[in-house]
């Protein structure tokens, strides 16, 4: 899989994948993540990237050539699945959207800043606009860093145990059970025994009550 995000403030986006997982996802070769600098696309001189709106209103606008430039540069180099605008007037992202976005070849996100994204842009070049929830960042950055770090975990591969994906909250519509490591006993406070009698199928039964449990004291919703 390969990663396109544009955006005007690539210095936000050097950390989320240099470490960790998703560094091995990268190193390994597994996925490509390449960072754009819209400014790099700007073509008048003062290398301007924004404009005051029509109309009037607050705020400036981010301007269409610089980033049409830059995704007919990069669709002329490959097919992309999607191109994605990161806004908090998009769909709302959740797993279901980072399962379906994990199997695709090549994407495109692009990260909306100031009042947004000239309207032609969203209209001509956008293929699908998705939020991470109701509530307002300053830019699109830190959205793109939590959709790639959450659909790259998902890739075959990229998890050492590829079964702890398939684990997680929510890839069920249940919340993940409570885990626990040594010392079985610390201060008085104990492991659940069952953990400790090596019967897997009480185990793993218990650990499927405890979901069911969590998710109806947590989350009644998702098992509606
Ligand atoms: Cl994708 N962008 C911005 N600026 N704010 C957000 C968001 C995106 N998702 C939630 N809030």
């Amino acid at each position: 899989m390969r990663i396109d995000i544009l955006t005007l403030f690539p210095d936000l986006l050097s950390g989320p994948f240099s470490h960790s997982i998703l560094k091995r996802a990268v190193t390994s070769g597994i996925v490509e993540i390449h960072i754009h600098n819209i400014r790099d696309y700007a073509t008048n001189k003062h290398k301007q990237v924004d404009d005051y709106a029509f109309g009037g209103g607050a705020g400036m606008v981010m301007m269409i050539e610089p980033i049409d430039i830059l995704i007919e540069k990069l669709k002329s180099e490959r097919n992309y699945d999607e191109v994605i605008f990161l806004t908090p007037d998009g769909e709302k992202f959740e797993q279901r959207l980072a399962n379906s976005f994990s199997v695709k070849q090549n994407l495109i996100l692009l990260c909306g800043h100031y009042k947004g994204v000239d309207q032609r842009v969203r209209e001509r070049l956008i293929t699908r606009e998705i939020s991470i929830g109701d509530y307002v960042l300053t830019g699109g950055e830190l959205a793109a860093a939590v959709i790639t770090d959450s659909v790259v975990r998902l890739i075959p591969g990229v998890m050492s145990d590829e079964t702890s994906a398939l684990s997680d909250s929510f890839q069920d519509n249940l919340l993940a059970p409570p885990v626990y490591t040594r010392p079985a006993e610390y201060k008085g406070w104990k492991v659940p025994k069952i953990l400790l009698s090596g019967n897997d199928k009480f185990i793993s039964e218990w650990k499927h009550e405890q979901s069911i449990e969590r998710t109806k004291l947590r989350r009644p919703e998702l098992l509606d």
